[in-house]
C-alpha cells in the first residue's frame, strides 16, 4: 500500500495524473519492452526494466535485469549512462519495479539513483515483499526526490500499471504462494479438437508456433504429459527465436508415470532440460518454484489440461482456434486481475520502435 503523493515541480504541488505525460509513457513502455526481453532469465527475480531521462523528457539509456546476481535494472541503466558520459543529465528515472532499498547480492538501488542528480521517480509496481514495500519509494522521498507511482496516475495510465503488474504477477504469486504461475496454451482445431492429423504434430500457423516459442522462452519451465510424448516425442525447447544466451537448462516436468516414458525421448530431452516427473498434477506449481522458477507453460494434451481445470491448477489459459477458413483467433482466461501473458500476446504489440522480431515480447501498446 502507499499514498497518493503529491510532489513539489517547480514550486508547485502536483500529482501524478498531472505529471504523467508523453514522455513518462514513452518510457515505461520501453523499459516495459527490455524488461519483457528478459522474461524467463531473471528467476528467481523478477524481470524489471529501467529508463533514464534528462530534464527534457529525452531517453538517455534503457536497461533491464538480466539473470539474478548481476545488475539490477536501475544499477545497470545508470552503468550505462555513466559509460557514455551522461550521468549529469539525469532528471528521471522510471522504473517498472519499486527500486530496493537493501543490499543483497547488489547493493540497493535507491542509494545508487541517489549518487546520481535525479530528481523525479516514477514507480510501476510497488514492491510485492510486504516487509519491503514502499521502503524503497520513502527513502528516495526523505531524501528530497519526487516519487510518482502509476497507481496514481488516472485511469489513461492503466494500461502500463497492468503491464507493470503483469511482468511481475508469477513473481508476486511466488512470493506470496510458494507457487509458480501457470500459464496452458491450447490450440482447438475446426471442430473443437486438440489433436493433429495423423503424421502431424500441429495444425497452426507459423506466427502462432513462434508465439509458442516466445512463451517458451520467457518461461522458467515446461510441463507437458506422458500422452503428448507418446503420440508426438516433442522437442519442447526454445527454436524459432533465440533462447536466452547462457541460460540455465530449463526445467521440464512430465506428468503422469514415469515407467510411461518413451527411454529413446528421455535420453535425448535429458540433454537439454532439467528432467522431472509428476504424479500428481496439482503438485505442479509446487515443483517448479521449488526448482527455483516463476512461471511455466504448459503444453500438453486434452487429458492433462481436463485435470488442470478440474484441479483449478492454472493461472491464465491461451487458446488458438483455428476456424473451418483457417483464420485464427486468440482468447485468454486469466484467474487474476492481471497477467503476464498479456505481455507477449500481438495484440500488444506497440509503439516502442523494438521491431517484434528483434524483442522477445510485443511491447505494450
Ligand atoms: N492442440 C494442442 O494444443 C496440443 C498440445 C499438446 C498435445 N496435443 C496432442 O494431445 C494428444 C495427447 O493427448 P492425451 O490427452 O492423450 O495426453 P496428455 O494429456 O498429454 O497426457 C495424458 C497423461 O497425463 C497424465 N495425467 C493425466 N491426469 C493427470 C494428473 N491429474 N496428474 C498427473 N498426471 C496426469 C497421465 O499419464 P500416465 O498415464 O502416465 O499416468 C495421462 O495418461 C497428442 O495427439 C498431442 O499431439 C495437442
Amino acid at each position: 500500500m502507499h499514498v497518493l503523493v503529491f510532489c513539489m515541480a517547480g514550486g508547485e504541488m502536483i500529482s501524478a495524473e498531472q505529471h504523467m505525460n508523453i514522455s513518462i509513457r514513452a518510457a515505461f513502455k520501453a523499459a516495459l519492452a527490455e524488461a519483457c526481453r528478459f522474461a524467463g532469465a531473471t528467476a528467481p527475480n523478477p524481470p524489471v526494466g529501467c529508463a533514464l531521462l534528462d530534464e527534457y523528457g529525452k531517453i538517455l539509456t534503457v536497461a533491464a535485469h538480466h539473470r539474478a546476481g548481476t545488475m539490477h535494472a536501475e544499477a545497470r541503466a545508470l552503468a550505462q549512462a555513466e559509460t557514455l558520459g551522461l550521468t549529469a543529465q539525469i532528471a528521471t528515472a522510471v522504473v517498472t519495479l519499486e527500486p530496493c532499498n537493501h543490499a543483497g547480492r547488489t547493493p540497493a538501488c535507491s542509494e545508487a539513483l541517489l549518487r546520481t542528480p535525479v530528481q523525479t521517480i516514477w514507480i510501476g509496481a510497488a514492491d510485492p515483499n510486504p516487509h519491503v514495500a514502499g521502503g524503497g519509494a520513502a527513502r528516495l522521498l526523505t531524501a528530497g526526490r519526487s516519487v510518482f507511482w502509476l497507481a496514481d496516475a488516472g485511469r489513461e495510465s492503466g494500461d502500463l500499471l497492468a503491464a507493470c503488474q503483469g511482468l511481475i504477477a508469477p513473481f508476486v504469486k511466488q512470493a506470496t504462494t510458494g507457487r509458480a504461475w501457470l500459464t496452458v496454451k491450447q490450440a482447438l482445431d475446426a471442430s473443437g479438437l486438440m489433436v493433429p492429423p495423423p503424421g502431424r504434430s500441429t495444425f497452426t500457423s507459423p506466427e502462432a508456433l513462434t508465439l509458442a516459442h516466445r512463451l517458451r522462452r520467457a518461461t522458467d519451465a515446461i510441463v507437458t504429459a506422458t500422452g503428448t510424448v507418446q503420440a508426438d516425442m516433442p522437442g519442447l525447447d526454445v527454436r524459432r527465436v533465440a533462447d536466452h544466451e547462457e541460460r540455465a537448462r530449463r526445467l521440464l516436468i512430465v506428468c503422469g508415470q514415469e515407467e510411461h516414458m518413451p527411454m529413446a525421448w528421455r535420453d535425448r530431452i535429458e540433454q537439454k532440460f532439467d528432467l522431472r516427473f509428476c504424479a500428481d498434477v496439482r503438485d505442479v506449481p509446487h515443483m517448479v518454484a521449488e526448482a527455483g522458477g516463476l512461471w511455466a507453460l504448459v503444453e500438453a494434451g486434452p487429458r492433462l489440461l481436463s485435470a488442470l481445470r478440474a484441479n483449478n491448477v492454472w493461472d491464465d489459459w491461451l487458446t488458438i482456434s483455428v476456424g473451418s477458413d483457417g483464420h485464427e483467433r486468440m482468447s485468454v482466461e486469466s484467474r487474476h486481475a492481471v497477467s503476464p501473458l498479456s505481455l507477449f500476446l500481438p495484440e500488444a504489440r506497440g509503439v516502442t520502435g523494438v521491431p517484434v522480431e528483434d524483442s522477445a515480447c510485443f511491447p505494450v501498446s
